[in-house]
């Protein structure tokens, strides 16, 4: 994996995706190390975030290295007209590795293509979000004990959130069963779809949580994402569909858990937060620790 690119989750084998968590639950015991020392790590983020940018700053700071970048391209030269390959090209001189998020679908492969140095891909656009999947698997196999066989349910904005996209396609490696669970205008595309057919793995589709909550094992709750909505009256309409409270949550399997990559808008009442049920901020925290185990192994520390 070293100098290795991580573009969409198919970039790492099954294999490789494991060896990340394994790496992972060693940085969850001893996640202060200095071994990033001599690196610096570009963190370019063309759109909003929270998580991800901070947590991959809080992975670099604790094992010792330093982070360049900005949070938003209002103050970069991408305001006076520079492009995307001249910013990246100029980046990777000052930089060991880059992590991008943009909104323009495919642009981090863009990236990856002409780049020297490796690109993590932080999220472009609808398509992928593969680090969020990376802490996604972690957070289900540390709470579940396994990855194979277990049902999970996929709620919300199953069009646009590109964490169930690279999620869904990750979870094709380990007869999952998927339960579908959106309005009818938000399905999962067709193209995602594809790789649990070519699995011949199984899909329901559902326009109701209710049913879906007591044959689950986790629950991956997520916003209907208004920035993606050209019409605004579309969105207003939508934007209530699920809302997760605390009654519906009573009667599930052993080890049942609510997922959701944050952040939260309405779909989860807070009330749900005191349930022994509710995984979400340990989710966000797992994240610094496999963002460590993903940095360290392309840089070639690991
Ligand atoms: N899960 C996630 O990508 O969150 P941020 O948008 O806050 O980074």
């Amino acid at each position: 994996m070293k100098h290795k690119s991580l573009v969409s989750i198919n970039d790492y084998s099954k294999e490789e995706q494991l060896r990340v968590l394994e790496i992972a639950r060693e940085f969850e015991k001893n996640p202060v190390q200095n071994i990033l020392q001599d690196h610096v790590v570009a963190s370019l983020f063309f759109e909003p975030s929270t998580r991800t940018r901070l947590s991959f700053e809080s992975a670099v700071s604790r094992l010792g290295g330093k982070i360049v970048g900005f949070s938003e391209a209002t103050n970069t030269s991408q305001k006076k007209g520079e492009s995307l390959r001249d910013t990246i090209l100029t980046i990777a001189s000052y930089s060991d590795l880059i992590v991008m998020r943009n909104p323009i679908e495919g642009s981090a492969r863009f990236a990856s293509e002409i780049s020297p140095v490796p690109i993590i891909n932080a999220g472009d656009g609808a398509n992928q979000h593969p680090t969020q999947t990376l802490l996604d698997l972690y957070s289900i196999q540390k709470t579940q004990g396994t990855l194979d066989n277990l049902h999970v349910a996929f709620v919300g904005d199953l069009k646009y959130g590109r964490t169930v996209h690279s999620l869904v396609i990750a979870l094709c490696n380990y007869n999952t069963t998927f339960h579908l669970v959106s309005p009818v205008e938000l399905k999962l595309p067709s193209a995602v779809k594809m790789h649990i057919k070519e699995r011949n793995l199984t899909y329901h589709q559902y326009t109701e949580m209710e049913e879906v909550i007591p044959q689950t094992d986790i629950l991956y709750m997520t916003r209907i994402q208004r920035e993606r909505f050209s019409d605004p009256l579309e969105y207003e309409r939508i934007k209530n569909a699920y809302i997760l409270h605390n009654e519906m949550i009573q009667e599930t399997k052993d080890g049942f858990r609510v997922l959701h990559p944050l952040p939260r808008v309405n779909e989860i009442d807070i009330k749900v937060d005191q349930s022994p049920k509710a995984y979400y901020f340990e989710q966000a925290l797992n994240g610094v620790y496999v963002r460590q185990a993903l940095l360290s192994l392309i840089l070639g520390i690991r």
